[in-house]
């Protein structure tokens, strides 16, 4: 309640929750007040005077007890609560209370409560948490709360997102703990620029794509991948003279069925013409070291049985949508 971004709806809402506080109130004690003033010429008999389909009448019995009271009873409570309570406008109650401050408590609380837990995980290397079933199911908690959302609920990845599922050869960078703890701590940017420039115009731009596309085997032009063959120096720097990548840059595999942008001679063109930002934002501000070490294992548990060309990505999936 201490939020508002003007002063005056601080007093808007006190206001209106005293001033329906009173209504009730006031409707109670002249409800109790009132009285029956027979019409004329009617006896006084303690019905409401009105008469429906010639002998209906309507009584004018009072609320039983019980009933009243329960009515006076919300009344001082909600009186109470406002007091103790933040509720009138920006005033933060006598007990200071706030679920932001209990909020903070229970998750003090519980990093006490886990505190001997990860700094057991922290004295074992990443490597050695992948088989303790213990670690991966922390791990797996982690993921599924701060990865899951863009790498895929098991890991798989989609379209700009890597499969973490993958053999070490499908991966940007060394499928290892380091490389894990790193990415996950700093994040990472997945930078290949515009070549267009380098490699000329349309024409050019698919034979390089279709000399790309001959290196995993996939569906291609020959006579264009033969010109785009030469072009391809551009790229080797980056990609490795054979394509392989490089893993220090961060540059991908290019002769596997794994396809992080998506598989095709256009979508290969667009990759070549405006080039490629991808970005995973550091987690560091959300997890501490003793996390991302177990996340880490979590994340290297998943590639175990993995086979190399396995990818979120694959040329069928992607041959659907050119
Ligand atoms: C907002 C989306 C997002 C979130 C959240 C996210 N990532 Fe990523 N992650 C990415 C992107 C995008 C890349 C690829 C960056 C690039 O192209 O270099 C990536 C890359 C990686 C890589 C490197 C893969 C490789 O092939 O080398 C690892 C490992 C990784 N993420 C693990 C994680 C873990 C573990 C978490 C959770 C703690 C996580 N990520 C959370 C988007 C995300
Ligand atoms: C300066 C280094 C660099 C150069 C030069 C370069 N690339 Fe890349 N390329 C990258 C990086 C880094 C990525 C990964 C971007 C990311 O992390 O998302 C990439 C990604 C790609 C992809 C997407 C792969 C996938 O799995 O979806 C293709 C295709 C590609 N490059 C083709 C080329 C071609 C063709 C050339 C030459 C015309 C070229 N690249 C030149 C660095 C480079």
């Amino acid at each position: 309640m201490s939020d508002f971004t003007s002063g005056f709806w601080p007093w808007y809402v006190g206001v209106i929750s005293l001033l329906s506080i009173l209504a009730c109130a006031l409707l109670l004690w002249i409800a109790g007040k009132a009285t029956v003033t027979a019409h004329p010429g009617q006896p006084i008999d303690n019905t409401t005077g009105h008469v429906w389909d010639g002998d209906l009448r309507e009584y004018n019995n009072p609320l039983p007890r019980w009933w009243m009271w329960l009515f006076i009873i919300t009344v001082v409570f909600s009186l109470a609560y406002l007091v103790i309570f933040p509720g009138l406008g920006s005033f933060k109650g006598l007990l200071n209370w706030s679920t932001e401050s209990e909020h903070k408590q229970d998750v003090t609380q519980l990093s006490v409560e886990v505190a001997p837990l990860y700094a057991a995980f922290s004295a074992q290397s990443v490597d050695a948490l992948v088989i303790d079933p213990r670690a991966l199911a922390v791990g797996e908690r982690l993921f599924m709360n701060n990865c899951a959302q863009c790498h895929g609920s098991d890991g798989g990845g989609s379209k700009g997102f890597p499969n973490l599922t993958n053999a070490n050869a499908a991966w940007l960078g060394e499928r290892t703990a380091e490389h894990i703890v790193q990415t996950v701590t700093n994040g990472r940017t997945g930078m290949m620029p515009p070549m267009a420039a380098a490699i000329g115009g349309e024409p050019e731009m698919s034979e390089v794509a279709n000399y790309v596309l001959s290196l995993s085997a996939s569906p291609h032009n020959e006579i264009k991948a033969y010109s785009g063959k030469k072009l391809f120096t551009a790229c080797a720097a980056c990609h490795g003279v054979d394509g392989k990548g490089n893993k220090a840059l961060g540059a991908p595999n290019l002769t596997d069925q794994y396809w992080l942008h998506g598989w095709g001679e256009a979508t290969i063109v667009s990759m070549i013409k405006n080039g490629k930002t991808n970005i995973m934002p550091a987690q560091s501000p959300k997890l501490s070291a003793e996390q991302i070490h177990v996340v880490a294992a979590y994340v290297l548990s998943l590639s175990k049985s993995s086979f190399p060309t396995a990818g979120a990505v694959t040329q069928a999936d992607t041959s659907k949508t050119p």
